[in-house]
């Protein structure tokens, strides 16, 4: 794995190494804000409360007795592609792996929120982590804060799920021990890891990790709104080759990637290396699974020259969604899903 941070602990995944479907534990990116926290299973309580009729607290195994579901599902750090920004920005420089695809084992947060029972009112759904810090950069609010981000109520009682675990072991420390969420087809923020609290609201949440940080402007009616980031955006990588590989003359080569989107199907990846003039169709492998990612291929004929070549790969979904091939400024540092250029030598 790549250290990105040491303290927070933040891990990327080589995205070269891509080998399969599943991501394997071991190579999933770690995305940290804060310090882990220690959580010891047998104390470990989560509290329901706020806009419910019966506030509830549940111990480890009272949830483990519940129905559990498994799930397939891309995360993928909002933040994933940032090193291709220019100019670079000044936070986390991932390329290409804050991303990962894994099985995810647990209860329905719909099934938890429906023994709570919601209130008529409740519009929100507040999921709060245990680990807690101070923000360093202003704006920011004094005194330490947890990590902590909203679902809209029907989200939240659609298809999230509370993971114990991740392709079929316990979550580990890092990924969120003992319980933490997952929302399919949204970026990695909303699956809020080290569950202790959810907190059903009666009105829009603003806290400091879906306004300040992980927002973005989008332009309604002329006036340019801040927005949580939430959904997906549609987006191939190319796993192979990587940048600044040495490809040969002459020799057919397999470029493989992965594409995802969010709550629909990749129908089409395309594939350029003359920067967008002309597009080929790579084979998508396997068949299409909701919020999961596709494995891609493309059988390359690299140029008879030797020399610098850049591939691109561009994804559409079935919402008809394409990349688009320059970044959105108003998505900040986050949201990167254009096109992004591996540079390789055809030696
Ligand atoms: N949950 C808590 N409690 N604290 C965090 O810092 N990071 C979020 C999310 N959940 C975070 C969190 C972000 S930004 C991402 S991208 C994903 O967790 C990453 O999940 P992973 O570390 O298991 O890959």
């Amino acid at each position: 794995m790549i250290t990105r941070e040491q303290s927070p602990m933040n891990l990327e995944m080589p995205f070269a190494t891509l080998a399969g479907f599943i991501t394997p534990n071991e190579r999933f990116y770690v995305r940290n804000h804060f310090p882990i926290p220690q959580l010891d299973a047998k104390t470990w309580r989560l509290k329901i409360e706020g806009a419910v009729g019966t506030p509830l607290e549940l111990g480890y195994d009272e949830l483990l007795k519940m129905e559990m579901q498994t799930i397939t599902a891309t995360l993928e750090c909002a933040g994933n592609g940032r090193a291709f920004l220019k100019p670079p920005p000044d936070a986390t420089q991932w390329e290409l792996g804050a991303v990962g695809n894994a099985e995810w084992t647990g209860v329905p947060l719909a099934a938890v929120l429906e023994r709570a029972g919601l209130q008529a009112a409740a519009v929100e759904v507040i999921l709060e982590g245990a680990d807690q810090g101070e923000v360093k950069q202003p704006p920011r609010p004094v005194g330490k804060i947890h990590y902590a981000r909203s679902l809209p109520r029907a989200k939240a009682c659609r298809d999230v799920l509370l993971a114990t675990e991740m392709n079929g072991k316990s979550l580990s420390p890092a990924h969120g021990f003992p319980v933490r969420a997952i929302v399919p087809g949204w970026y990695g923020a909303a699956s809020v890891k080290w569950l202790t609290r959810i907190l059903v609201s009666d009105e829009r949440f603003a806290g400091y990790f879906q306004t300040v940080d992980y927002s973005y402007w989008e332009r309604r009616n002329g006036l340019p709104t801040l927005l949580p980031i939430q959904e997906m955006l549609v987006k191939a990588e190319i796993a192979c080759p990587a940048s600044a590989e040495v490809v040969s003359v002459g020799a057919k080569y397999r470029v493989h990637g992965a594409a995802w989107t969010s709550d629909s199907e990749i129908t089409k990846v395309e594939f350029s290396d003359n920067l967008g003039v002309t597009w080929q169709l790579a084979r998508i492998i396997g068949p299409p699974m909701q919020n999961a990612w596709q494995l891609w291929e493309f059988d390359w004929l690299p140029p008879a020259h030797p020399g610098k070549t850049t591939l691109l790969a561009r994804a559409t979904d079935a919402r008809g969604r394409i990349q688009p091939e320059q970044h959105d400024a108003n998505n900040g540092h986050y949201l990167i899903n254009h096109c992004l250029p591996i540079e390789v030598e055809v030696r």
